[in-house]
């Protein structure tokens, strides 16, 4: 019986096959030609290059996957700027379908509006500046974690300890202040906020990084937020060793830049991990397969005949992942393009063949006529790869984003927790979550404990009274008797008593800094009336002029009025 209904399904399949849509399908090419583009000697490209090359070979050994037609890779150097953009047009004079890469955002913002035009989709796996996912660029593909998620798992983790201002140290360029304003965005959701912002040019040299730093130590918080590269994210935290900042009280947090320089150039010389000892960092999570496994495995064969630097092997970092996820991603959306009649054709740009005759050429641009039809297939993919399952949101992001938190302790790091953007903070994997409803109560946040910079495992309170900052006046009445309670220490400017001991024990107490003066008032002869010193406030007078901008002050002024003027 049932050899005979799988004889009726295989006639009427063959029924349709050559009856219906398969018989217009045009023969498929033997070859289609992508791009990467990649900065080869970068912490990312130099893993992702392996990571491509691996892919391009596992998909062109297996038949099954393309339908016969191999990939043809061509790679060039991702240099930043123009170079950059004049690399990403090379590709476009070719016949190119996709580009892979560009690795940095700063020309992924450059030749996305090229992108468009040529309808040649670009699919990165590593310029992750939320910016890009913008409608504005629909040829560009993020194909992995949209920075997005990684500022909303930091402002989870400020909220978590319960911390309310922070400091951003970013290179000034699309990358990272992209990135700080959706830090801002995250942070402002969770009622806390960027209280200085600390942008560096993106070659900043040691100087500019100390002077900067120097400002930095003079403000009130102490959560440092360092959205960098792995370039020269390291002289930053030398930098602040030197200066005595990676001690007791502050509190560092990077973006996946550190987590990745950890996995490819582990282990770190001996200096370097010192000056990062205590901070938060935050990875890809990729969740444990047995795909993951096995590319895991065969890493030092792929890289044997590389190292990192000195004789350490290269390692593989989540960005090796994603690349060879991207091309595997492009392979299945090739085929099934191919399967939907795509063919591979291009035509001349009427708007470009009208600058004919320039010595440019710009009129060698092509444009791809399937462009639109790879795109749509390219987000439709749903596949399983090294990274976990591939698929897009309706809004273009990889679906489950989620990221380990690391904490930096000795030779190595320690995963304290995971953040998902289905449930925040957990201590378990993130797929045991998708089970079950999302759940962002407050009392089902958890991480494991940290140790904090300068060895401790007190959390830091976040803050310090700045150098900087406006200084709130408040007067204190210079009194002759009863001086127990507040009088002013001969000699010096310094105030002594009980009133003073309950103000500066309480201010202790706020979760946020008050730079406050004490400001005598009277002759020192007699007692002053404190009914005089209160119109004066009303009245405006210059040595009380002073806005009281937050309420607990004007409190703790009355405390101290109404105390001493009880006795
Ligand atoms: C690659 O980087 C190393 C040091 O990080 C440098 O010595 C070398 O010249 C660089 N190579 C290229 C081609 O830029
Ligand atoms: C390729 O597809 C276009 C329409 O998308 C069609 O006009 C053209 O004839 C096709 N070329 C080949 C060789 O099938
Ligand atoms: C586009 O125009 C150039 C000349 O400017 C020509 O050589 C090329 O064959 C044209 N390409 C297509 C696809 O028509
Ligand atoms: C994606 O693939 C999985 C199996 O790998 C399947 O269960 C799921 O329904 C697919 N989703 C879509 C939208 O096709
Ligand atoms: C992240 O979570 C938000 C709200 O919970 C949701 O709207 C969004 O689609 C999620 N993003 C992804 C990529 O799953
Ligand atoms: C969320 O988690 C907390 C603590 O684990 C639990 O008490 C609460 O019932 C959960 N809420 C939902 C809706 O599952």
């Amino acid at each position: 019986m049932k050899t005979i209904w799988i004889l009726v399904l295989v006639v009427f399949y063959n029924g349709i096959s050559l009856n219906g849509v398969a018989t217009n399908v045009p023969a498929r090419p033997p070859f289609v030609s992508i791009g990467a583009l990649l900065s080869f000697n970068s912490t990312i490209g130099k893993v992702a290059k392996v990571a491509i090359q691996a892919a391009v070979d596992d998909v062109n050994s297996d038949p099954s996957i393309l339908g016969g037609t191999k990939l043809r890779i061509a790679m060039s150097a991702d240099k930043s700027g123009f170079l950059g953009i004049i690399e990403a047009l090379k590709f476009m004079e070719t016949d190119t379908v996709a580009i892979v890469g560009p690795q940095s955002s700063v020309t992924a913002h450059a030749i996305s509006f090229v992108a468009n035009e040529l309808q040649i989709p670009l699919l990165s796996y590593s310029s992750t500046d939320p910016a890009l996912s913008s409608p504005q660029f629909p040829f560009f593909v993020m194909t992995a974690r949209n920075d997005l998620y990684q500022m909303a798992a930091i402002a989870e983790i400020v909220d978590y300890y319960g911390w309310k201002e922070v400091i951003a140290i970013f290179g000034d360029d699309d990358y990272g202040r992209n990135g700080i304003a959706a830090l801002g965005d995250k942070l402002a959701e969770r009622r806390c906020k960027i209280s200085f912002k600390a942008p560096l040019t993106p070659a900043a040299t040691r100087e500019e990084i100390t002077d900067l730093l120097i400002k930095v130590a003079l403000t009130e918080s102490r959560i440092l937020v360092v959205h960098t590269f792995s370039s020269w994210g390291p002289v930053v935290f030398s930098v602040a060793q030197y200066l005595g900042m990676m001690g007791p009280g502050y509190v560092w947090i990077t973006t996946n830049w550190l987590s990745t320089l950890l996995e490819t150039d582990s282990p770190l010389p001996a200096g370097t991990l010192d000056d990062i000892q205590g901070v938060l960092t935050l990875r890809m999570y990729t969740p444990d397969s047995e795909l993951k496994r096995k590319f895991v495995s065969r890493w030092s064969t792929l890289t044997s005949g590389t190292t990192a630097y000195g004789s350490n092997p290269m390692g593989l970092s989540t960005y090796g992942l994603y690349a060879y996820d991207t091309v595997w991603l492009l392979a299945h959306a090739i085929n099934a393009f191919f399967d939907q009649g795509g063919n591979i054709s291009f035509s001349n740009d009427s708007r470009l063949a009208a600058l004919r005759g320039g010595s440019l050429h710009l009129d060698a641009l092509n444009i791809f006529n399937g462009g639109n039809l790879l795109r749509q297939n390219i987000l439709q993919v749903n596949m399983t790869g090294v990274t976990g399952k591939v698929k897009f949101n309706p809004d273009g992001n990889l679906i489950h984003p989620a990221y380990d938190i690391i904490n930096v302790i000795g030779n190595g790091i320690r995963r304290i927790g995971y953040w998902s953007n289905y449930s925040g903070l957990s201590v378990v994997p993130p797929e045991t979550l998708y089970s079950r409803p999302p759940n962002r109560s407050s009392s089902s946040q958890k991480l494991h404990g940290v140790i904090w910079p300068g060895q401790t495992a007190q959390k830091p309170r976040g803050w310090v009274f700045p150098e900087n900052g406006r200084h709130l006046r408040i007067a204190v009445p210079s009194r002759v008797s009863y001086c127990e309670f507040v009088s002013q220490v001969p000699g010096t400017d310094k105030f002594a008593g009980y009133c003073i001991d309950v103000f500066t024990a309480a201010i202790n107490l706020l979760p946020y800094a008050v730079p406050y003066k004490l400001i005598p008032y009277g002759d020192g002869v007699t007692n002053p009336s404190c009914t005089e010193l209160v119109q004066l406030i009303t009245a405006g007078v210059s040595v009380l002029k002073q806005k009281l901008y937050r309420f607990s002050k004007v409190q703790w002024f009355f405390v101290v009025y109404s105390v001493s003027s009880f006795i």
